[in-house]
């Protein structure tokens, strides 16, 4: 399955999501099952390395962020089985882009725990809110592989 995630900068929370969804399949014994990537809105940051402060955070919980910015286009509308976006924002971008509806989702619609449906954007705060980010999205991430292995 080919799964891609997807926030504005591709920096922060898409690196993050990408991540801790690797890291948590691999526990799961789940891994070689899917081909994942992630990508932005936005082009701005292409090319570059994940925010220090989404490394920072994924270093102290011992989590590893493989990805390089690139910007999502519509060339790859048809390359990926499910597009998780981390806001509303995003996700209405990649509708415009053309990716197919059913397979654009809020990531954090697969926490059931969660009332609010956007993963906030951590680049113009504080450390503490990427700490918030990292936990939203372990929790995003477990419920959709829990999503995924009953699927399959
Ligand atoms: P991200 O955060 O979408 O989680 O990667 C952002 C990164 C960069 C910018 C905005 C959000 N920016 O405006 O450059």
């Amino acid at each position: 399955m080919r799964l891609l995630f997807v926030c504005l900068g591709n920096i922060c929370r898409s690196p993050l999501a990408e991540g801790i969804f690797i890291e948590i399949a691999e526990r799961r014994g789940m891994r070689d099952r899917f081909t994942i990537d992630s990508a932005g809105t936005g082009g701005w940051h292409a090319g570059s390395a994940p925010d220090p402060r989404s490394l920072a955070v994924a270093r102290s919980h011992g989590t590893s962020l493989p990805s390089v910015a690139r910007q999502v286009t519509s060339s790859e509308v048809n390359d990926w089985d499910l597009v998780l976006a981390m806001d509303r924002s995003n996700s209405d971008t990649l509708h415009s882009l053309g990716f197919p509806p059913d397979r654009i989702r809020l990531i954090r619609s697969f926490d059931a725990g969660s009332t609010d449906l956007d993963v906030p954007d951590p680049y113009y705060g504080g450390p503490e809110g990427f700490e918030d980010v990292y936990s939203m999205l372990v929790a995003a991430c477990e419920g959709l592989l829990d999503h995924l292995a009953a699927e399959a």
